[in-house]
Formats: C-alpha cells, structure tokens, sequence
C-alpha cells in the first residue's frame, strides 16, 4: 500500500509502497477512502512535535472495513468506520470514571497497536509505526477494534474522516468541555478545520452570540455563512479585542482558542469578563508557555480549561455527530475545501501554514464521497 511516511519529525514526508499484515485478534483492516490534513499534522511535519521514524502520518482518516481479525464482530464487516486517534484502553482511571478522551494506557500514545507493535513494514521489513495507533495518510491501516467507530448509513467518508478528529474536537470543546447554554455568548480564535468546528458547535447548541475571529477574511466569510453572528478580523491587539468584545454583548460567556499559540491563548484569557471561561483547544510546540495575571483571574471567578479530543466519548459521539450531519444540522462538508492526492500533502501544509481554506483531504481511490479529486 502507498503511504505518507515521517522518517524524522521536521522533515518531509515521502510516499513509500509499504506492507500491511492481516489483523490480528481484536483488530480490523481499514480501506481507507479519506484523511483530512489537520494541522497537528503540520505540528508533527514541522519538528515541534518530536516524534519517533518511520511512522506513518495521518489521525483525520475514514473507511471501510475490509478484513476482521479474529474475536471481531461480524456486524463491522464493510460498515463505514471514522478513526479514533486514541483508541481507549477501557483499563485506566480515566476509561472507567467516564473520561476517555484522557486515556492514560492507550499504546495509541506510543503509536502503536494495544499489543505494542505495528503491522506496517517496509519491503526490507523495517517496522512502520502507525501515528496515534492509526496512520491514516495511507491506503489502508490497521487498527484496534475501539479505533473504528462504525457511523450510520449514507455517510460520505470524507464527513466520517473530518469527524474523527477536527469535528469531534471543535463541536465536543463546545458541547462537552465547556457545556455552552442556549443564549450564551462565545467567541472562536482561529478558524481552522478545529474552530470552524467549534463555531457550528455553539450554533448547534442555540449560542445567541457567535464571534469568530481570524486573520484571513477568507475565514471569517465562511464562518459567517456556517452561523456566526459576528466576526471581527484578527488586526493588532487593543482593536481586536475591542471589537470582539462588542460584537460579544455584555462579555463573551466562554472564549475558545483554536490555534495553539501563546498570544492568541494569552488573549482569550484576557477577553473574559468576570465568570467567563476560556477553552484551549489549539495545541502548542512542546515547551511553549503561556502567562496570565492570577489576582484578578481568581477575583473575577474566571475558569480556563483544556479540552483534548473535545472531552469526545468517539463510541458515543461519533455516531451522533454523523446523526446531526445527515439530519441537516452540521454542515461538515463545508469545512473540505480540497481534494487532493497523498503527492500533494506538501502543498496542503503550506495552505495550513497561511490558514488558507478549511480542510484539505486526501481522498484514495478517487472516491471519498459524491464528489472527484480535484
Ligand atoms: N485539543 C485537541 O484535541 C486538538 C485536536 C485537533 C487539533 N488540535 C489543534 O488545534 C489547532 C487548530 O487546528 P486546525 O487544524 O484547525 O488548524 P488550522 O491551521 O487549519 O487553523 C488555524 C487558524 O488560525 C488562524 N490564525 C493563525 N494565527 C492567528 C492569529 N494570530 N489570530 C487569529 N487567527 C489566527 C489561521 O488563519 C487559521 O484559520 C492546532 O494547534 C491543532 O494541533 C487540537
Ligand atoms: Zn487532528
Ligand atoms: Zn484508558
């Protein structure tokens, strides 16, 4: 199979024709038909996420069940699947208190499979690690049974892959980290895959005001369009702020940061009015820190929380995002922008780099859904 590998973080990746073992027990083969291209990639295509080579890179990925290992149910056999990038180990604190999206004993976080290896290799047989024990930037993965998270019929695979990692992250932050209540007031920074998400979460969740913000005007249009009330393009600090602040009432309720950068963190902290709550979503470099001044953030009540895989149950939400989609109530195939091939995943990143567009997918086989590459 063709696959995107990472040899050495911060350095290309390089297409290479790869083998992948049958599944073993509890596994089951993924055929898949579409990985999004988000930016924790670029994190890992970048160096400021250090991770071991070779690995195959991709963790927004859909398809089909092709092959079960043995034990699995039959019932998976051809459903379509979206990807869980932490498939949980069901053991932890975490699993059993009802937290899984803070798994602590999932080999995913060693990218690899719940027995500790892989079953992709190099013709020379050079074991192949799967990113976050699923490796979707290739044509088929293999992967534990709790990774494939079967979605309802009808459901297009670049939709079930956008779902596996920037839908349920932005859409969970709102609807389960920060439990947003009709009539609230919330502002997004950075409308990417993951903010765009979070965006049509608080629409979803009958949010009076929606403030997006970002410094591509491109963006905010598509916002807009998605249900933002607002949006407000993201200049020098004092004005952004604002006119944040004015298009968001009385205060923004709850201000989420999706960029993952220590200014734009600083500033969603400093937006909240006394009660409010800032979401950090964006994920920073390793060692990166951020500052805020505690006595008025502790006088005013206010409350920072971080928000991994949107606080996502993937077993649980996955399927009722993919409900609310094909019910009519989250647009997700707004978010692809592009269709392209694995030998243009260097062009996608540079797209991210500018904040060009929402999504770029990958599709294989030429078919991730109604419509062709291109
Ligand atoms: N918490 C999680 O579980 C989780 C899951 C997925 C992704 N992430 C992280 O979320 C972040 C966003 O991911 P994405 O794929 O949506 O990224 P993206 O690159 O597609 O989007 C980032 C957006 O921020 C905008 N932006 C950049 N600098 C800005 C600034 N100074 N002010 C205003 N806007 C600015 C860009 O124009 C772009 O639209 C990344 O750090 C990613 O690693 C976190
Ligand atoms: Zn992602
Ligand atoms: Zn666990």
């Amino acid at each position: 199979m063709r696959a995107a590998v990472i040899q050495r973080a911060g350095e290309p990746f390089r297409i290479e024709d790869l083998h992948l073992d049958e599944p073993r027990a509890g596994e089951v083969l993924v055929r898949i038909l579409a990985s999004g291209v988000c930016h924790s990639d670029l994190h890992v295509r970048d160096g400021e996420w250090p991770r071991p080579g070779p690995m195959v890179a991709g963790h927004e990925g859909a398809g089909v069940v092709a092959a079960l290992g043995p034990g699995v149910d039959e019932v998976l056999a051809g459903r379509t699947v979206a990807l869980s990038w932490l498939a949980p180990c069901l053991r932890c604190v975490a699993c059993r208190h009802g937290r899984s999206w803070a798994c602590t004993g999932s080999r995913a976080l060693e990218h690899r499979l719940p027995d500790g290896g892989t079953r992709v290799h190099r013709p020379d047989g050079t074991p192949v690690l799967p990113y976050c024990g699923v490796g979707t930037l290739g044509e088929a993965t293999v992967v534990p049974v709790e990774a494939a998270v079967a979605l309802p019929d009808g459901i297009a695979a670049e939709v079930a892959a956008l779902i596996g990692c920037c839908v349920a992250t932005g859409v969970g932050a709102v609807t389960n980290t920060a439990r947003v209540a009709p009539g609230a007031s919330v502002v997004v920074i950075g409308l990417g895959g993951v903010g765009l998400s979070a965006v049509m979460g608080a629409v979803l969740a009958s949010a009076a005001r929606v403030v997006a913000v970002d410094r591509v005007a491109a963006k905010l249009d598509l916002a807009v369009e998605l249900g933002a009330t607002a949006a407000v393009l993201a200049t020098d600090r004092p004005p952004t702020d604002a006119a944040i602040r004015a298009a968001s009432g009385d205060g923004p309720d709850v201000v989420l940061e999706a960029i993952g950068l220590p200014a734009t963190i600083e500033q969603a902290i400093e937006l909240l009015p006394p009660g409010g709550t800032a979401v950090l979503v964006g994920m920073t470099p390793f060692g990166v820190r951020a500052s805020f001044e505690p006595f008025p953030f502790v006088d005013g009540g206010r409350s920072i929380l971080g928000s991994n895989y949107g606080s996502t149950i993937a077993s649980v939400d996955f399927p009722r995002l993919a409900e609310l989609h094909l019910a009519g109530r989250l647009p997700v195939d707004r978010l692809v922008d592009r269709r392209i091939g694995l030998d243009e995943l260097e062009a996608a990143f540079d797209r991210l780099r500018r904040g060009e567009g929402a999504r770029s997918v990958v599709v294989f086989d030429g078919d991730a859904g109604s419509a062709r590459p291109g």
